[in-house]
């Protein structure tokens, strides 16, 4: 289960998820593209990578390998994550989902703004289609922005309702929310069928696990972003014990402890490193067992306590 095993064994991705009331299939394990813009000082996801070709080079082995779920906004760069992207896989491959999300944009210092007035709204649409090279969206995330770092109450009627309208005009085919509460998907569930939500969940951050097993029985996707803990990886004695115990590494633990926590998460790590991306799709072959989950559920455990 170490690093380079990945390559031969990941065409079925850790099983697959259809998502809500739509034929769209997806494997579960898939690809978060943010880690490919760059940074520049203080400002992450900001500007070009270092290496462009290094960043084609994940995106084309991560396709080859079997993901068919990319996640991706035309705010990561702005705009370089999706022109990678399509430099990397354009002409898509069929069944290749490509995942976008509006409600924010940048300001020169790299600090990340609302967006979310109907014409910051059309103009993001049209950028990823631009950006993206196609002529309708697959999904597209609408974004909480109550609070840019955690869901936070407040209606997303109108935002929604723009959205709503432009999936009527052919531009999206699939609609989504990313930062929200379980009211806001209420809300939005009335407006329009949304096949599935994109929040902050990981081994050490479980503030949504009664919300995924509300959405598992509607058949809705939970894609948990910062999955292996973001920008500074997780780190925890407890699932590095686990790891060397499983022979595998910390990364692919906190990936399958997702796949195994419920059939509805979809999984979409961030790498921007071929030799990580082949450690993490590894994960789809690694199975957890009872006495090892209930070590891996402590740490969130100890965490409440301290
Ligand atoms: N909806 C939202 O608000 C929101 C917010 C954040 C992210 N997202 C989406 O969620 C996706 C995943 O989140 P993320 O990429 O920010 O965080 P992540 O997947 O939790 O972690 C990415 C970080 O882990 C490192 N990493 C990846 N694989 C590793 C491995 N095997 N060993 C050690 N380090 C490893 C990466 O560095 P290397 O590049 O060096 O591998 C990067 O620093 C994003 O790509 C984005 O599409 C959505």
């Amino acid at each position: 289960m170490n690093e380079g095993d990945g390559m031969n064994t990941t065409a079925n991705l850790a099983g697959s998820f259809t998502l809500h009331g739509i034929s769209l299939t997806v494997n579960r394990l898939g690809y978060g593209a943010m880690q490919l813009a760059g940074r520049d000082g203080d400002k992450l996801v900001w500007g070009p990578p270092r290496d462009v070709e290094a960043a084609i080079a994940v995106l084309r082995e991560a396709v080859a390998s079997g993901v068919n779920h990319i996640d991706t906004a035309d705010f990561y760069g702005p705009h370089v994550t999706n022109r990678i992207i399509r430099k990397a896989l354009h002409p898509y491959p069929g069944d290749l989902i490509i995942v976008t999300k509006l409600g924010a944009r940048r300001k020169e210092d790299g600090s990340w703004l609302t967006a979310l007035t109907r014409e910051e709204l059309t103009t993001a649409i049209h950028d990823n289609l631009r950006n993206l090279g196609v002529d309708v969206l697959d999904v597209v995330n609408l974004r909480g922005m109550f609070n840019l770092h955690r869901p936070a109450e407040g209606s997303i009627e109108a935002p929604l309702t723009v959205l709503a309208e432009l999936q009527q005009k052919g531009l999206i085919r699939h609609i989504g929310l990313s930062n929200v509460t379980s009211m806001q998907i209420a809300e939005a569930r009335r407006i329009v069928p949304i096949v599935c939500v994109q929040n902050h969940y990981n081994l050490t951050n479980r503030a949504d696990d009664v919300l995924i097993d509300e959405l598992a029985r509607e058949d809705i996707a939970y894609v948990p972003y910062f999955p292996l803990g973001g920008f500074t990886p997780l780190q925890s004695d407890a699932l590095s014990e686990v790891a060397s115990r499983l022979r595998a590494t910390p990364m692919q633990v906190a990936l399958a402890w997702l796949l195994q926590r419920s059939p509805n998460i979809l999984a979409i790590p961030g790498t921007s490193s071929l030799v990580h991306l082949r450690e993490n799709l590894g994960a789809s072959k690694l199975q957890i067992p009872a006495e090892a989950l209930a070590t891996l559920n402590s740490i969130h455990e100890q965490r409440k306590e301290v």
